[in-house]
């Protein structure tokens, strides 16, 4: 289908507009093609990276039975990493498991919610009993729709809250006794790694998703605090990565429905992100080549959360700050007109 996914893209960053296609009526974003272009001419791209940047490490992947923690479990795997996977669907988990291990990677599934204290807690002791250690936890689970703040019930805003943030916290709450410097199975004076799942919708704002913006805001503040408090204390880094638009996941889907996109057949303007890319940002965290970024949130969107309407073009800037600087030459702006 011609554009569509590059449509489903536009409107999901764009959400913060008025209305969330409202960037085809904006010409000018098209320039926006930053790095999409070189996706464009690849058909698919090798990992920068060393194969056994990740050897002997442990990863434990809330969401990993699909989409990007599905992604992100896939390349963890790839450079060495041992993976346990977490969901609550049963199905899910057991065929992500599947695929992870038909790549040679050592995989186990546990199914369960990351809202429910036992349920962490059994599926990190899982993880530590079937794998010896526990060196990475990525929070990648979250639950998001689409819903106006005046039609969304406290219990829908709860929900996510719950299911992100709270369980974002749970489950680093549970992993810290495994992943803290000389904790069961690690190095004495080297902690694990945690890598927080948000996104940029939160900045500033998004159309439609008070909930997940609010949940997604909250774990970035949390990123912060425990890298603080547990980098010093424990020597574990604590970082987030705020995807944009990714293409081929039930988040997107979910966001930008085919109903709408529907309505706007527009021309092409720039391709979505990939699992890939939100995996290599997880590699770059999870290995040493991050050993010394704590704390941090790093955004991989295409630098597209800047976006902004162009109020002019380029020609029409150079022109009008001619002419602004030669008015002010004659009569320069904020001078008191003296009347001796
Ligand atoms: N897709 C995007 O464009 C995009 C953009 C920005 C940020 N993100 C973030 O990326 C992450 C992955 O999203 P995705 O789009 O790839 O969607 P997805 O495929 O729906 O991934 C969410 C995963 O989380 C699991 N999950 C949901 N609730 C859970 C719970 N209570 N306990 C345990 N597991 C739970 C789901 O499995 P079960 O339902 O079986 O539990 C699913 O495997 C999310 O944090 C999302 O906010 C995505």
């Amino acid at each position: 289908m011609p554009g569509f996914l590059e449509v489903e893209r536009a409107s999901i960053f764009f959400s913060h507009l008025e209305h969330p296609w409202s960037i085809f009526e904006l010409g000018e974003f098209r320039g926006l093609d930053l790095g999409f272009r070189r996706q464009n001419q690849r058909t698919k791209m090798e990992s920068p990276f060393k194969a056994e940047i990740l050897k002997g490490k442990v990863a434990l992947v809330t969401g990993g039975g699909s989409g990007i923690g599905y992604g992100i479990s896939l390349e963890l795997g790839k450079h060495g990493a041992s993976v346990a996977i977490m969901g609550r669907r049963k199905h899910v988990v057991d065929s992500a498991v599947d695929a992870l291990r038909s790549h040679g990677i050592p995989a186990i599934g546990i199914e369960g919610d990351v809202r429910k204290e036992d349920d962490a807690a059994r599926t990190v002791e899982s993880t530590f009993q079937h794998f010896g250690r526990l060196d990475i936890l990525v929070n990648a689970a979250a639950g998001n729709f689409l819903a106006a703040a005046e039609d969304l019930s406290p219990n829908g805003f709860r929900t996510v809250i719950d299911i992100d943030t709270v369980g974002t916290f749970i489950m680093s709450h549970e992993a810290l006794k495994y992943l803290k410097k000389g904790g069961p199975g690690k190095d004495p004076s080297i902690g694990g790694t945690i890598i927080n799942i948000t996104a940029v919708i939160h900045y500033p704002a998004s159309w439609y998703q008070v909930h997940a913006s609010a949940a997604k805001a909250a774990i970035d503040s949390m990123t912060r605090s425990l890298a603080l408090e547990w980098g010093e204390d424990h020597g574990i880094l604590v970082n987030g990565i705020a995807p944009g638009a990714i293409g081929d996941t039930a988040g997107l889907t979910k966001l930008a429905p085919r109903e709408i996109l529907n309505q706007v057949k527009q021309e092409p303007l720039y391709k979505f992100g990939e699992k890939w890319d939100i995996a290599m940002a997880a590699l770059y965290l999870a290995s040493d080549a991050g050993k010394f970024v704590n704390g941090t949130v790093l955004v991989v969107d295409g630098g597209q959360w800047l976006s902004k309407p162009r109020l002019m073009s380029k020609e029409d800037v150079k022109k009008l700050s001619r002419r602004e600087e030669t008015r002010s030459r004659v009569a320069p702006a904020g001078l008191p007109k003296s009347k001796l």
